[in-house]
């Protein structure tokens, strides 16, 4: 019988600041989905300040029956939140009514439907302080790199390849690309995480879906900056798909992401137990945690801890290291993201508000207008505040 694996996540309140989810509105959400006879099992966890509600059941994907439990869920977890003051209680539910689909609504969502075969291990990879193109290096090296992935090699159910699913997050498009023989075009599109990110991976030899990412940008939902687009990530393994430790790999290199501090900077994405995903220095540096389940009838045996192994403590000092490196450069790039996304931050706030004292640079021998500095009291803010910093 065919079982759909779910993860909803959504931000609906940090403790303390944007560091963490105070255990209550966890207990909220466990009991909650606890009610429902709509699940065939459930796992509620955190990382950083996004709650993770992963779900198994029978409805299949874009269920609205699933959709609406966790809508509800993270609406009532929301006013535990608000009794709690919690920060940014609510952030990431962008609308006021449910209709039928969370897509669109604030929450990131990513689900798989499939035939639960003899062993099914999976790995769900849950980030903060990040947005979805974070998946992107690490799913190239996973699904297409031999050198990451000995499987892609040595694997006679691997050597066909993978087919990527690739959104164009601003023309709201998608396109299906083929691995191997599509690696080169690929790569044009995924290494500009911001604007491209993979949504599924398919095995050609198999036929079946493998990976699932969330791709909600929250800014171009709502049209203004409401804290990042903290990713998950689920991961079929083994039998003809990457092993357990091949889909793990990735992470032993940490790579830049954006994110961070504001959702304005660029750090390094950090393997880490779930324990340790607090991110506390400047809020960050970007964490990743990996929980591994098998299934059986559906049922989520797990989770297994994944980077709660010393084996992950190099990874840990380097991406440290690297978070030193980009600390050093304060408020200039690369640290702090480029104009293109910042233009998804409160950035555009600033440039209006000085819009009319930029004057045209004079051509020689042209006369220069007065400059009117802010010592003039001519550039008074707007009084606009914002919900979420
Ligand atoms: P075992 O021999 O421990 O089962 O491991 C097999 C394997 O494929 C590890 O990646
Ligand atoms: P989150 O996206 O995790 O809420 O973080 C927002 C932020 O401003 C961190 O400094
Ligand atoms: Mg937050
Ligand atoms: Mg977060």
């Amino acid at each position: 019988m065919r079982i759909t694996l779910s993860c909803i996540k959504a931000d609906v309140g940090g403790f303390v600041g944007h560091g963490e989810v105070h255990p209550e509105l966890l207990g909220r959400a466990h009991e909650l989905l606890g009610k429902s006879d709509a699940l065939v099992d459930f796992h509620v966890t955190r990382v950083g300040d996004d709650i993770n509600l992963i779900m198994t059941h029978r409805e299949g994907v874009d269920s609205p029956r699933i959709h609406g439990l966790a809508w509800d869920t993270f609406k009532q977890v929301t006013e535990v939140a608000k009794r709690l003051k919690q920060y940014g209680a609510g952030q990431d539910l962008l609308v006021d009514a449910f209709s039928g689909n969370v897509r669109g609504l604030g929450p990131g969502v990513c689900e798989m439907e499939f035939e639960e075969r003899p062993s099914e291990p999976v790995i769900v990879f849950m980030a903060d302080k990040t947005e979805p193109g974070a998946w992107n290096l690490p799913l190239y090296k996973v699904f297409a790199d031999p050198f990451n992935t000995p499987g892609l090699v040595i694997d006679n159910k691997m050597h066909k390849g993978f087919d990527f699913v690739v959104h164009d997050l601003k023309g709201n498009t998608q396109i299906r690309m083929s691995c191997p023989e599509e690696l080169y075009d690929l790569l044009m599109y995924i290494g500009a995480p911001h604007a491209y990110v993979i949504k599924e991976i398919y095995s050609r030899e198999l036929g079946e879906i493998c990976a699932s990412a969330t791709t909600t940008k929250l800014s171009l939902i709502a049209g203004r900056y409401v804290g990042k687009d903290d990713p998950s990530l689920l991961v079929r393994c083994q039998s003809g798909l990457p092993a357990v430790g091949e889909a793990l790999e990735p992470f032993a290199w940490p790579h830049f992401v954006g994110g961070w501090m504001r959702g304005s900077h660029c750090g390094p994405l950090m393997p880490c137990a779930l324990e340790q995903a607090r991110p506390s220095r400047l809020d960050g540096p970007p964490r990743v945690v990996a929980l591994g389940f098998q299934l059986a009838e559906g049922k989520l045996v797990g989770p297994r801890d994944m980077f709660a192994d010393p084996a992950w403590d190099k990874a840990r000092e380097m991406a440290n290291e690297m978070a030193y490196t980009m600390r050093r450069h304060g408020p200039f790039e690369p640290h702090r993201l480029s104009l293109d996304e910042m233009e998804y931050t409160t950035m555009p706030q600033i440039m209006e508000r000085l819009a009319a004292r930029w004057q045209p640079i004079p051509e020689p021998g042209q006369p220069a207008r007065e400059l009117v500095g802010a010592g003039r009291g001519h550039a008074r803010g707007d009084g606009r505040t914002l919900d979420v910093d």
